[in-house]
């Protein structure tokens, strides 16, 4: 992994005291490291792209730090019109973004980052190479999926063939699956497949982010209020 400039982190005394504060429970931060986060999942809108803004904003805004999202997908280019449209609207990201929807995206982040202290890639949904190339390159990966029926009839089968290019690291990195999109969180059907991702295996990220119309109205906008996605953050540094 290329070495971030020390200089990257930014001076205690531009940080307001709860970025300080937050940033305590950092374990990894410190000057040359950088962390990357490869989120990936099924295909269709089970809110991936979603996922990544709301992780890279975290980082940004509550601990300060510098952010790099990657828009990786081949298809859709939800990430990057994101960025690009809330800066048009004159209510930009606090966060840089590339699109690099190719399987050299892997090495893209560990030669062309320097400077940043987080790295999120958006991966899509389509393609196990792209996938393959940022969990080779990365610390923690989510595999964001909705808790319904039809999701959970493939998970087992996706999160194996996705997760097989990277068998080799498996063990180094921390792959959680991650429920967006939840509808009536205490139902029986979500136990159930929550009790199906554990079954066949998997870690299960102990935060949820429900179905919210504020999270749909999210795109295309700076969000002020970071919602479910801290405290997602916050338990994915505490599962580290
Ligand atoms: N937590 C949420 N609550 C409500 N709506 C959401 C939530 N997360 C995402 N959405 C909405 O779901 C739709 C799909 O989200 P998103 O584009 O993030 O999914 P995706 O998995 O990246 O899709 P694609 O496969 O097309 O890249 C969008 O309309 C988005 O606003
Ligand atoms: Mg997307």
């Amino acid at each position: 992994m290329t070495t971030t400039n020390p200089e990257s982190i930014p001076r205690s005394e531009a940080l307001s005291e709860a970025q300080t504060q937050a940033r305590a429970k950092l374990v990894w931060l410190r000057p040359g490291k950088k962390k990357v986060i490869a989120v990936g999942g099924l295909k269709g809108g089970v809110g991936k792209s979603t996922m990544s803004v709301f992780v890279a904003l975290v980082y940004a805004v509550h601990y300060g730090l510098r952010v790099l999202l990657v828009d990786a997908d081949p298809l859709s280019q939800t990430a990057y019109d994101w960025h690009r449209l809330a800066k048009k609207k004159g209510d930009p990201l606090p966060f840089d973004i590339e699109t690099w929807p190719h399987a050299r995206v892997g090495q893209r982040v560990l030669d062309d980052t320097d400077g940043y202290d987080v790295v999120v890639i958006d991966c899509g949904g389509e393609s196990s190479d792209i996938f393959g190339s940022a969990v080779a390159v990365c610390d923690q990966v989510l595999f964001v999926t909705s808790p319904r029926k039809a999701e959970m009839r493939r998970i087992k089968g996706s999160l194996d063939g996705a997760l097989s290019a990277a068998r080799d690291r498996i063990a180094e990195i921390d792959a959680y699956v991650v429920f967006t999109r939840v509808k009536n969180a205490r139902g029986s059907h979500n136990e159930a497949a929550r009790d199906l991702v554990r079954g066949a295996g998997y870690d299960l990220l102990g935060s949820e982010v429900p179905d919210l119309v504020d999270y749909e109205d999210a795109m295309e906008t700076c969000p002020k209020d970071l919602g479910h996605y801290l405290n997602l953050v916050e338990t994915l540094e505490v599962a580290a």
